[in-house]
């Protein structure tokens, strides 16, 4: 997949501009493709969030997903301390310092003491007002520590979780991989998270859905399910939205 993705970066950047939005993008030279790569790619071409993550400048097309959470929500803001983990290629960081006020250094923002993490298995590119942790596997002690040493007070307001594991294509051991990010995302939100804090964590639907949403309302005041538009419908993939955190007892 790396490969297509370059491939699928190089043929939009030629072939996306203002005038294309609304036109359907058919892809050339798809010789050796498999079909469903092809198919994969054309619709990737014609995603209208994919088109309009370019028109705005934000890495990849997730960045609505959480555009569409922070404007229902209200999640982010000025002064914030945010963590956010699985964050490559770095769209939602780039939301975050943009909320946080992070991203211009104009005499006014430069009060603002907010701070943004970013955590990823890959490489991140430098985002300005993020603090990057790369190549790094979040669920290590020693990652979760460092990110701890560099919160204000070791404490975050909002802690965020987009990780999804590499799928191995079984449903059953990609499902206990999500999980295993899930949980452990799950465990640091509440050594780290302020009392009111939030935390949201994508994951996938099934059985455990329902047995994570329990344990989460023992600790927040609300738990929501959502599914942002720019979520693909026929994804598994859903987000829960833990907001008021009231604290927990080691
Ligand atoms: C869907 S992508 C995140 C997209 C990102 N939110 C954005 O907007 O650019 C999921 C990310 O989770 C990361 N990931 C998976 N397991 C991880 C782990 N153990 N530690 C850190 N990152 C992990 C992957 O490397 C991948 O970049």
């Amino acid at each position: 997949m790396p490969i297509l993705k370059t491939f699928l970066c190089s043929v939009q950047v030629r072939n996306i501009s203002l005038s294309s939005l609304s036109n359907k993008i058919v892809p050339s030279n798809l010789k050796g493709k498999s079909k469903s790569s092809q198919e994969w790619l054309e619709r990737q071409l014609n995603d209208e969030y994919v088109k309009k993550s370019r028109y705005h400048g934000y890495r990849c097309r997730s960045a609505f997903k959480l555009l569409e959470m922070d404007q229902k929500f209200k999640l982010l803001k000025p002064g914030y301390s945010v963590v956010d983990c699985g964050a490559a290629p770095g769209s939602w960081t780039q939301i975050v310092v943009n909320k946080l006020k992070l991203d211009k250094e104009t005499e006014e923002n430069q009060k603002i003491k907010g701070v943004a993490i970013a955590v990823d298995l890959q490489h991140i590119e430098p985002i300005k007002g993020a603090t990057i942790i790369q190549e790094s596997d979040f669920t290590q002690l020693s990652v979760q520590e460092k990110i701890s040493n560099l919160l204000p007070s070791g404490k975050a307001n909002v802690v965020l979780s987009d990780m999804a594991p590499r799928a191995t294509g079984t449903y059953e051991l990609d499902c206990a991989a999500m999980m295993t990010l899930v949980y452990s995302a799950t465990k640091f939100s509440f050594h780290v998270l302020h009392k009111d804090g939030t935390f949201l964590c994508k994951l996938w639907d099934g059985h455990e859905v329902e047995k994570f949403i329990t344990i989460l309302k023992n600790y927040f005041s609300l738990v929501k399910r959502c599914k942002p538009k720019a979520s693909r419908s026929d994804s598994s993939e859903l987000y829960v939205l833990a907001m008021g955190f009231k604290g927990w007892q080691k």
